[in-house]
């Protein structure tokens, strides 16, 4: 079932994929998932915020279980982060058929929109629309990096910008809501298991760094004469380093712009995003605030996803029913997900993670044995039966 899906997006330079979202490979795949909604005769309903739902039975008369994840890409990212949720929960909806299962409630398949923020900054943008956690002011005013805001590119997808926002009657068709994902590290290469469940999500957060300085000649000014914005930059790239070794949390300078960008000129202006992370938010915190305080630069914090910890009772079910034999391997994850976005919105919500054998992700890199995500499939199928009962 990925295979219909290799092609969209793909760049043959990188190997690797560019969704970005409302942009034309994201409006293939949105095109991708109304196809498999309609062969397995599911109800389509696209929300106020451009989410996907695909219903098995009527959500309106009884809250449903809804599994799913994403299609959009980080930039040049691999085939399975997001990708593997969905095409699994389509097909862990056919193997309930297969086993000729009544759900005794609605199933949903869900696809949420700009879960990576590749394109305006702020990840998990659908689901923060979806529960209120982002305002629609706020969303709608972000820019990409051609300047065009979220309002003018949805305008572009033929939406309606004036109903981004909270979707109270949506959001209460979730009743229960677990994403199946990719796992982005090795945890269960080291368990040798090729299923487990999601205990907690790190807090973090991006934070955007703006060194101003003077453009000028590469070749006729003085060293003494220049106010050159890439020199303070370079110190953050590695006191981030030095502070994420010291406070025990990870850092990361993922992405920068140089302007105006001649090789034979000092730059004008340097900006640079800071990916912060890390188990307990106080070290996350102490960290930036220092990095801030130091940079000599303009910081904004474009985004923060306070810590998830998963519920427990659904959680410990998930990975009996999940384990088979014995119970899946419970482990914490650095990565943001929608789950935890309806986690913290109050939504009961769990996820599973498929096997990864080398931990890459967000790389071209980034793989799942075929084996292994029929095991995934076959425990979300049997999580969803469990849950449906
Ligand atoms: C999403 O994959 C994130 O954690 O950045
Ligand atoms: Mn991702
Ligand atoms: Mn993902």
């Amino acid at each position: 079932m990925l295979e219909p899906l290799a092609h969209i997006g793909r760049d043959p330079r990188s190997g690797g994929y560019v969704r970005d979202a409302w942009s034309a490979a994201d409006m293939e795949l949105r095109g991708w998932f109304a196809g498999e909604a309609a062969r397995r005769g599911l109800d389509l309903r696209e929300d106020r915020n451009g989410n996907l739902w695909a219903w098995w039975g009527d959500p309106s008369r009884r809250p449903g279980v809804v599994t799913g994840s994403h299609l959009d890409s980080v930039r040049h990212g691999g085939a399975y982060d997001g990708p593997l949720g969905v095409v699994s929960a389509f097909a862990a909806l056919d193997l309930l058929r297969e086993r000729q299962v009544t759900p005794g409630r609605p199933i949903g398949v869900a696809c949420f929109t700009d879960e990576e923020g590749a394109r305006f900054g702020v990840p998990c943008m659908g689901s923060r629309l979806l529960t209120g956690a982002l305002t629609p002011e706020r969303a709608l005013a972000l820019t990409d990096d051609d300047g065009d805001t979220l309002a003018d590119v949805m305008t572009r997808a033929g939406r309606k910008p004036a109903d981004v926002g909270h979707d109270a009657e949506t959001l209460a068709t979730v009743g229960t809501f677990v994403e199946l994902h990719v796992e982005q590290g090795r945890g269960l290469v080291h368990e040798g298991r090729p299923v487990g469940v999601a205990s907690a999500i790190w807090p973090h957060g991006r934070w955007r760094f703006d060194f101003h300085g003077r453009a000028d000649h590469a070749g006729t000014t003085r060293l003494a004469d220049r106010d050159d914005p890439m020199l303070p930059f370079a110190r953050l790239v590695l006191a981030a380093r030095e502070a994420a070794e010291r406070h025990d949390v990870v850092a990361t300078v993922g992405k920068t712009r140089v302007s105006p960008g001649n090789a034979n000129a000092v730059p004008g202006l340097v900006t640079a995003w800071l990916d912060a992370r890390g188990p307990a938010e106080p070290a996350v915190r102490a960290l930036v605030e220092e990095l801030s305080a130091a940079a000599g630069a303009d910081v904004r914090e474009e985004s923060w996803t306070p810590e998830v910890a998963f519920g427990a009772a659904l959680r410990d079910r998930l990975a009996r029913v999940a384990g088979g034999d014995t119970p899946a391997p419970i482990l914490p994850t650095g990565a943001g997900h929608d789950a935890g976005i309806l986690a913290t919105a109050g939504v009961p919500s769990a996820m599973l993670f498929v096997r990864n054998p080398t931990g890459v992700s967000h790389s071209p890199e980034e793989h799942a044995d075929q084996a292994d995500c029929h095991a995934g499939v076959v425990a979300l199928a049997d999580v969803l039966e469990d849950l449906c009962r």
